[in-house]
């Protein structure tokens, strides 16, 4: 349904997308993830025809963004940063001219705009302008004019920003529900929205692509390693010395104050480095008080990504 291919985008001699590629099927609600900067309204702006590509190639629901502009724009609803609201326009009037805009007319138009009202619960302000809105009905004034034609693919760019922690939760919910029936891509760097809205999701920084997966196999542990936590009674710097030693422990951090530390190991996934650990800690004459197996947060896995933090063992 979106199918990015080598994307590149330069501002002068500033590279902000960087050879990007991914594919959104028919039906996915994808979260693209990454801090400030790293070219999330930048690529969206390529999908919705808002700006072309430096190089590489973008079709979205069949259409190639550059050869058939007009074709994406009728099948796609674009939430901007800054959705481009007139103030001094009603609710209803702007929508109505979004509408047709967007080559709805008579019956069918009033009919979209009820049920767009309805669905992005913004029919008790119909009447109101804009300019007097709060930030989160304009926030849902500008949802609802990425909606108003039901387009198939929607590219929300931090649909939820903004908003207090109620319409949060409600935008979220509205997010599930046009999943059901629509291809969404919404960035953020809000966490807590990916897991709560997407089956996927696309890391991106410095406009590079760094991570591609589901939620939950981005949380069960970064390929080839999974990570424990243990408990140990000792002097801290000697556990770590002799833990950071162990062959196959990649990284080794430690938390806690007093005698008892906790240590965050992150391991090849291999039994036997689980093995080593224990019997290295035994084996000092320390007491090891817990292990467990912890995956990695989604935060974590962010940080990691996009940051060079970690001690590297
Ligand atoms: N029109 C422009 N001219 C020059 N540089 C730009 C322009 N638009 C964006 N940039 C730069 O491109 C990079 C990517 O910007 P972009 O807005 O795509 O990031 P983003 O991931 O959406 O960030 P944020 O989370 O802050 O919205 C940034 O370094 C930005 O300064
Ligand atoms: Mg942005």
């Amino acid at each position: 349904m979106i199918d990015v291919k080598n994307l590149s985008k330069n501002y002068g001699s500033f590279e902000a997308v960087k050879d990007v590629s991914f594919f959104i099927d028919k039906g996915e609600v994808v979260g693209f993830l990454g801090p400030n900067a790293a070219g999330k309204t930048t690529t969206m702006r390529i999908l919705t025809c808002y700006m072309p590509a430096t190089q590489g190639s973008v079709s979205v629901a069949g259409f190639d963004v550059f050869d058939n502009p007009m074709s994406v724009k009728k099948r796609v609803g674009y939430l901007p940063e800054h959705p481009p609201l007139y103030p001094e326009m009603t609710v209803e009037s702007y929508l109505s001219f979004v509408g047709k805009i967007k080559g709805l007319s008579g019956k069918i138009l009033k009919m979209k705009l009820d049920k767009v009202l309805e669905r992005t619960s913004t029919a008790e302000v119909r009447s109101n302008l804009i300019a007097n809105l709060s930030k989160g009905f304009k926030q849902r004034v500008g949802l609802a004019q990425a909606l108003i034609h039901d387009p198939e693919v929607l590219v929300l760019d931090e649909p939820t920003v903004g908003l207090d922690p109620k319409q949060i939760i409600e935008v979220r919910e509205l997010i599930k529900e046009l999943g059901e029936d629509h291809t969404i891509i919404l960035s953020t760097h809000i966490l807590p929205e990916v897991s709560a809205t997407c089956g996927r999701v696309i890391i991106i920084n410095k406009g590079k692509i760094v991570a591609e997966d589901t939620p939950e196999n981005l949380t069960s542990g970064l390929q080839g390693q999974e990570r424990i936590e243990i408990e140990v009674d000792g002097p801290s710097k000697k556990v770590l010395a002799a833990l950071s030693k162990i062959k196959g422990v990649l990284k080794v951090s430690e938390d806690g104050d007093g005698s008892i530390k906790r240590y965050k190991i992150e391991l090849e996934k291999e039994p036997d480095v689980r093995k080593a650990v224990a019997a290295s800690v035994v084996n000092n004459g320390w007491g090891l008080l817990e292990m467990k197996s912890s995956g990695l947060s989604l935060e974590e896995i962010f940080l990691q990504l996009t940051t060079d933090e970690g001690v590297e063992v």
